[in-house]
Order: structure tokens, then C-alpha cells, then sequence
């Protein structure tokens, strides 16, 4: 018999897990699903499958599960599975929790001590016939696209031995994946790699760094020719963790660090651009123009979820450009806030990623009592013409991070859908929506009902029919 889960905000509502795993064979759709919409949206979220060992709980710990949601034909069908990570496997057949929070040795019990304890929670990722269930500090776990099922920890062909972000890039025109992972040497430690697994999906490239300190980074920035590693001060220690303390903190005398890199280079040509601290989950997109590089990504103040002492507008993130000249002899670089609408989960055309691109698209939070993580509107944001266009959910939803499927494999930028989850508040259910990306204000084209909760989760992806 497992425990009961404890009281928290994160355990709660729709942050609460679901304890089943299903399938359905044809939802019920409202409104009319394109035909030309054929693949599979995979979302990925924290699902905890028992109660936390520690007596605090953080939203990013608990297990990975995938939702699919299979489009053909005008019908969805519909998939939810756990993924069988060692630390599943080894709970399962405890029946209970074995392993502290973010590896806490101080809490982990001694039967599993070093083992590994990935949750893949963050992101799934379709890649060079690959499906990946990510999460920044453990290896990608391979997932078979079609039934979910769990194929093991995916090391490039024994080539890979940590870490990997949950925000790779992939190349539009090489098809190449780029990837790095921090604290590469060991929980907290400030090293970080950086590697690109080809077109076919080999492993190609790995290089090894020392960052200014060890820092959470959750996601980084690739334009066609750098990549750039932000270093910002979410600390990790581990002295903090075995005291029983956060292990990570927000310490803003450090600064901000961004390391930048030529996609080619070697770590002995990064080049260190320093700033104010202010700290970022997720990058909109970055590109190259001349000798600048520009990036767009969502920047807080302070972090939230991490430091209870922020609160206000400064704990909200907001989009914010950031150039950086190569050739003007300066270490430093340049911050234009390019909309005052809060939001966070970003996303582009991916076919214009680490290009020039015009729009964007995420998640807004209008209820400021509402919790990181729950937002109520959806944006778009025309960087051409800077026409924001917004779509508000009715009182008591939450959509999640929107992904966009383009109409036609080489249409116009903007040319297709966004395709959403989102939590119905009123009826304890969610529903797979799918907006047309260039109108989102009237509304969504077609929803697709489950009956049963898709807890908030992080990220997303298309994979498009074969
Ligand atoms: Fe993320």
C-alpha cells in the first residue's frame, strides 16, 4: 500500500499526479481537425509515482510521463505512460519512494545509494528517428514512438556517459542536434559539455569546459554559426544539499555570465560576455546578423521557484532581446524588453530555429495569485509588424506551452497550427486544443476531450507522419 501524498501546492490541483496509465482509441472532438494535421503532439510533465522522501517537494523532481496524442484523419487517439526510469523501476518494486530530492544522498535510502535517478520529465524530442524523453541532469531516455514503452538510457552508441540538456537545438538546414549539459563532472560541479549528434543521429562532437561557477542551466541559445552557454546565479552546492538546505540559490552578486562559442570551435575559443544577474528558463530563439548575435528569451529578475523572497513583477518573466557585438570590444552586452507581457514556455516555427524569424508564441499568466507554472492566456507575437495577439481561456483553465505544426513542410513562417493542452478547471479534465497560429484570438479550431486530467507539465513536441 503507498502513502498518501503530503500537502503542497505542487501536489496539488491540476499539479497533482494521475495514478493511471491509458489509452483511448477516439476521443470526442469539438469543432473540426484539420485534415492535413497527421502526426503525434508528445507532451512530457513531472507525474510523481509516490509520495516525496524529503519534506519538501519541487514541481521539477517527480517522474517523466508522456502524453500522446495521435492525429489522423480527422480522430485522435490518445496514449499516457509512465517512462521506466531506474529510479521508476526501483520505486515500483519498493513500492514506495526510495531516492531524495535531486539526488540527495542525506535522504536517499540505502538500498539504491548511486544508483541513477533520472525522472526524463522535461522534454520529448524527435530526432533522427529517435524519440527522447529528456531531463537535464541524466542521460535521454528512448521511448518506441508508437507504444511508449521504455528502450533504456540512450548513450550515442556508448559515445554519451551524462547529461544532456532538455533543450536541445536542432538545426533546420543541417539537421544536426546540439546539446550541453552543466555540472558535467558531478552533481553541482561547475564543468559543462557540449556535443552535436549528426543528421543520422551519431554522436559527432563532444567538448568539456569549466564554467565562471555552478549554476542550474536549463536551456541555451544556437544561431547557425555560436552556440551560447548562459551562466546566471542559480547556484548549485552540495554542501547546502547535505546540510538539508535547498541545494540550489539565488545568489545575484555573481552576475550574469554568457559564454559564447563557434559552433566549430573548441572550448578555448568561448568568449565571456558579462551582465547584470537576471536568470532565464527558456530561450525564444537566436540568431546571427552581421557581427552581432541576437537572442530573445524570457528573462526574470530572479528566478522563481527557487527563491521564496521574489515576488512582484520581477519573479515574472518577460521577453527580452539580447545583442551581443563580436567586434566592438566589449565584454559586454545589450537588454530590450520586447513586450510587457508576462510569460514563459516560448516557442517559434522550428523550422526557423537559430535563423532570422518574425514570430513567437507562449504562455501568459494574467492571475497573479496563480502558481509558476499555470497560465491563462495564450500570445502570439508578430515581430514583423509587433502586433501581439492574445487569446484568453475561460475562468478556471490553463493551457500549457504551445507547439507549432506548420501547414505544409515548406510554407510561409507562421503558416499553421499551435497545438496546446488545457486544463478545463470546472470539470477536473483536459482537453487537446489546436488553434490556427495566425488567428489565435477567435479561439480554437478543435478540441479533442479526455476525461480525465493532463497534469501541468513543461515541454512538447511534433513529430510529423511518416
Ligand atoms: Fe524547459
Amino acid at each position: 500500500m503507498s502513502l498518501p501524498f503530503p500537502a503542497s501546492p505542487y501536489l496539488s490541483g491540476n499539479f497533482a499526479p494521475i495514478l493511471m496509465e491509458c489509452d483511448a482509441h477516439d476521443l470526442p472532438v469539438t469543432g473540426v481537425l484539420p485534415r492535413a494535421l497527421h502526426g503525434t503532439l508528445y507532451r512530457n510533465g513531472p507525474n510523481p509515482q509516490f509520495a516525496p522522501r524529503d519534506p519538501y517537494y519541487h514541481w521539477f523532481i517527480g517522474d517523466g510521463m508522456v502524453h500522446a496524442f495521435h492525429i489522423e484523419d480527422g480522430r485522435v487517439r490518445y496514449r499516457n505512460r509512465w517512462v521506466r526510469t531506474n529510479k521508476f523501476k526501483r520505486e515500483r518494486a519498493a513500492g514506495r519512494a526510495l531516492f531524495g530530492s535531486w539526488g540527495n544522498p542525506a535522504t536517499t535510502d540505502a538500498s539504491v545509494a548511486g544508483e541513477e535517478n533520472g525522472v526524463a520529465n522535461t522534454n520529448i524530442v524527435w530526432h533522427a528517428g529517435r524519440l527522447l524523453a529528456l531531463e537535464e541532469a541524466d542521460l535521454p531516455v528512448e521511448l518506441d514512438a508508437g507504444n511508449l514503452s521504455t528502450r533504456g538510457d540512450c548513450t550515442f552508441g556508448g559515445k554519451l556517459s551524462g547529461a544532456m540538456t532538455a533543450h536541445p537545438k536542432t538545426d533546420p538546414v543541417t539537421g544536426e542536434m546540439v546539446f550541453f549539459a552543466y555540472a558535467a563532472d558531478g552533481r553541482f560541479t561547475p564543468g559543462i559539455r557540449y556535443g552535436v549528434v549528426n543528421g543520422e543521429g551519431r554522436l559527432t562532437r563532444l567538448e568539456h569546459f569549466e564554467a565562471p561557477f555552478s549554476s542550474m542551466i536549463h536551456d541555451f541559445m544556437v544561431t547557425s554559426r555560436h552556440v551560447l552557454f548562459p551562466v546566471l546565479p542559480l547556484t548549485g552546492s552540495m554542501a547546502r544539499a547535505t546540510r538539508g538546505e535547498p541545494a540550489y540559490s539565488w545568489e545575484p552578486q555573481l552576475g550574469a555570465h554568457i559564454g559564447i562559442m563557434p559552433h566549430h570551435g573548441d572550448a578555448a575559443q568561448i568568449r565571456w560576455f558579462r551582465g547584470e544577474a537576471c536568470y532565464v528558463f527558456h530561450v525564444m530563439n537566436a540568431w546571427e546578423d552581421g557581427s552581432r548575435i541576437l537572442a530573445d528569451v524570457m528573462q526574470y529578475d530572479a528566478p522563481p521557484l527557487f527563491n521564496p523572497n521574489a515576488s512582484g513583477p520581477g519573479s515574472r518573466a518577460r521577453l527580452c532581446r539580447w545583442t551581443f557585438d563580436l567586434d566592438a570590444g566589449t565584454d559586454t552586452f545589450q537588454r530590450t524588453w520586447l513586450d510587457d507581457m508576462p510569460g514563459e514556455f516560448p516557442r517559434i516555427d522550428d523550422r526557423f530555429a537559430t535563423l532570422p524569424y518574425r514570430h513567437g508564441y507562449f504562455a501568459s499568466r494574467q492571475q497573479e495569485e496563480a502558481l509558476p507554472g499555470s497560465y491563462d492566456t495564450l500570445v502570439h507575437l508578430d515581430l514583423g509588424t509587433g502586433r501581439r495577439s492574445v487569446h484568453a481561456l475561460p475562468q478556471g483553465d490553463a493551457i500549457s506551452e504551445p507547439v507549432f505544426v506548420p501547414r505544409t513542410p515548406d510554407g510561409p513562417e507562421g503558416d499553421g497550427w499551435l497545438l496546446a493542452t488545457v486544463f478545463r478547471g470546472n470539470e477536473q479534465r483536459s482537453d487537446l486544443v489546436v488553434y490556427e497560429a495566425g488567428d489565435i484570438s477567435r479561439g480554437p479550431i478543435a478540441a479533442a476531450h479526455l476525461s480525465h486530467r493532463v497534469p501541468f507539465g513543461f515541454h512538447g513536441n511534433w513529430r510529423p507522419a511518416q
